[in-house]
């Protein structure tokens, strides 16, 4: 089942987080679908293993010919494999960073892309959807190169792709988390290891501190609202990761066999 995110005046925002929970060798991955009237858009779809669960709530809303846009994040398994039976299923354009645009081909049938891949160009996009828009903010290495996330005025929610991910059996992704200090546990290693290094850590909070957010919503585990909306911007902008953490160790010839 999905939880509401935000519903005012036909405006919905819809999230998706038990998809793949049962199938334990799969991580965690929430899926939005945004509903505006008669019409919508979802982002990072997933994989094969959510396929089915957010086209079912899609029709519940609008009919498939009428979804204006697939959003990927990044060209990750978790966010664009099931692109394929998105094609098929809908008549809409997927929209992904022009740095993946000649990539995700890959994940359909030969011509099922034909026209419909649209490239964000790395300065982003602000893209209709029904009576509003999202826009697609830069988060290039956050973690992928080409990356996005995406905006909604309306809600003020920053869908944030992989930054702002928790995981761990702790991580309730139907419970917003409202102050950070206990949440962080569930979210160091992960952005320690996934996150390329402070230096776009500390890009992205000062081009997301132009902009009102009520929520923080990732694509693993919990969203964040209140005070740790404010929070995670300043734990995120100070912390080092990815290439800050490496050094001639992690580069040596390895002695192990498997
Ligand atoms: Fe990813
Ligand atoms: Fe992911």
């Amino acid at each position: 089942m999905f939880i509401e995110l935000y519903h005012h005046k036909g405006h919905q925002c819809l999230m998706f987080c038990d998809t793949c929970v049962e199938h334990g060798e799969a991580v965690q991955a929430n899926q939005f679908l945004i509903v505006d009237d008669d019409t919508g858009a979802i982002i990072d779809p997933g994989g094969n293993l959510a396929y089915s669960e957010l086209y079912l709530g899609m029709t519940r809303h609008f009919p498939p010919h009428q979804l204006s846009a697939i959003l990927a994040s990044h060209a990750d398994p978790d966010i664009i494999a099931s692109l394929d039976r998105w094609m098929t299923a809908t008549t809409a354009p997927v929209y992904i960073s022009r740095v993946w645009e000649r990539f995700v081909p890959h994940f359909c049938k030969p011509g099922k892309t034909a026209g419909r891949v649209i490239g964000i160009p790395d300065a982003g996009l602000r893209i209709r959807v029904g009576r509003g828009e999202l826009w697609a903010l830069p988060a290039h290495f956050l973690h992928a190169e080409g990356n996005f996330q995406f905006y909604d005025p309306i809600s003020r929610i920053l869908f944030s792709g992989d930054l702002g991910a928790s995981m761990g059996r702790q991580v309730d992704p139907r419970q917003p988390v409202t102050s950070l200090s206990a949440h962080i546990a569930a979210m160091e290693g992960f952005h320690r290891r996934y996150m390329v290094s402070n230096k776009v850590l500390r890009l992205w909070a000062r081009m997301v501190r132009t902009l009102d957010i009520a929520m923080i919503v990732p694509q693993h585990g919990a969203p964040m609202a209140g005070a740790a909306v404010r929070e995670f911007i300043e734990w995120v902008q100070d912390l080092s990761c990815g290439i800050d953490l490496l050094g001639d160790a992690h580069y040596s010839v390895p002695t192990a066999a498997d």
